[in-house]
């Protein structure tokens, strides 16, 4: 390891599953499916809201919908059946209860410290350990050059002005759709190491979200 410190980094890593993000209001690329719902009025038909711009874009919710057709790291068939009704009210139970198994690195999610870093897995750093105040609030979406990974020298092109604590990175991934597509694709734009160091050397940067298939945005 260089002088970078691993914390920093991981931190640096970290991206973001709910956000308060003020930027424009076409951040996000929402799913049709899942697009602008509004409550029912005559209350003849249950539907389903799923809001994901709160109080005129005070809040987004950046987190992907699961479905088993998501892209899960290194498979070619997506993230299959995760989800299972164990209980049902149809069958005579008095709730209806779900059970969910998928791995943690699936969908929009945060990485812990003890991802990538085994002495801080060892020693219990998991997403708990986590500062909800990195990880809430104002945050600037800032659109990359499509044509490159997330190296120092992208880093720097980019003038993010100082006391920026949160960035969002839309990438060509997003223009790839790749959050859609089910085969998991090796190809997509990363956060290279360099990348990272030069965030945490020139700016007060604390928490990056970045968008690649298994992950965030
Ligand atoms: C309960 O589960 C059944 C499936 O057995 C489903 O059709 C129904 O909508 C569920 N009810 C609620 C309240 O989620
Ligand atoms: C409900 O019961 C039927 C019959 O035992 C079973 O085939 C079905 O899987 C059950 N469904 C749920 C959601 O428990
Ligand atoms: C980013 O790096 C990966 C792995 O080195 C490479 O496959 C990919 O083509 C690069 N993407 C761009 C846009 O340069």
């Amino acid at each position: 390891m260089n002088a970078l410190s691993p914390l920093l980094l991981a931190l640096l890593l970290i991206a973001a599953a709910a956000l308060a993000v003020a930027a424009a209001l076409e951040a996000y690329p929402t799913i049709a499916s899942v697009g602008d719902c509004s409550v029912s009025d005559g209350g003849e038909e249950l539907k389903p809201i799923r809001r994901e711009v709160y109080d005129g874009g005070r809040i987004f919710d950046i987190s992907h919908r699961l479905t088993s057709d998501m892209p899960s790291w290194e498979s070619e068939d997506g993230l299959g059946q995760f989800l299972r009704l164990a209980a049902s009210m149809k069958n005579g139970s008095l709730a209806n209860g779900s059970e969910m198994k998928l791995p943690v690195h699936t969908g929009t999610h945060v990485d812990a410290p003890g991802h990538v870093f085994d002495h801080y897995f060892d020693a219990g750093f998991d997403v708990d350990t986590l500062d909800l105040a990195v990880l809430n609030g104002p945050a600037l979406l800032v659109d990359v050059p499509r044509d490159k990974n997330l190296t120092a020298e992208v880093m720097e092109s980019l003038h993010i002005p100082k006391g920026v604590r949160r960035v969002l990175f839309r990438t060509l991934n997003t223009d790839r759709r790749l959050m859609y597509k089910k085969a998991f694709d090796t190809s997509y734009v990363g956060f290279m190491r360099d990348g990272a160091k030069w965030l945490v050397e020139n700016t007060d940067i604390r928490l990056v979200g970045r968008i690649r298939p298994s992950l965030v945005f």
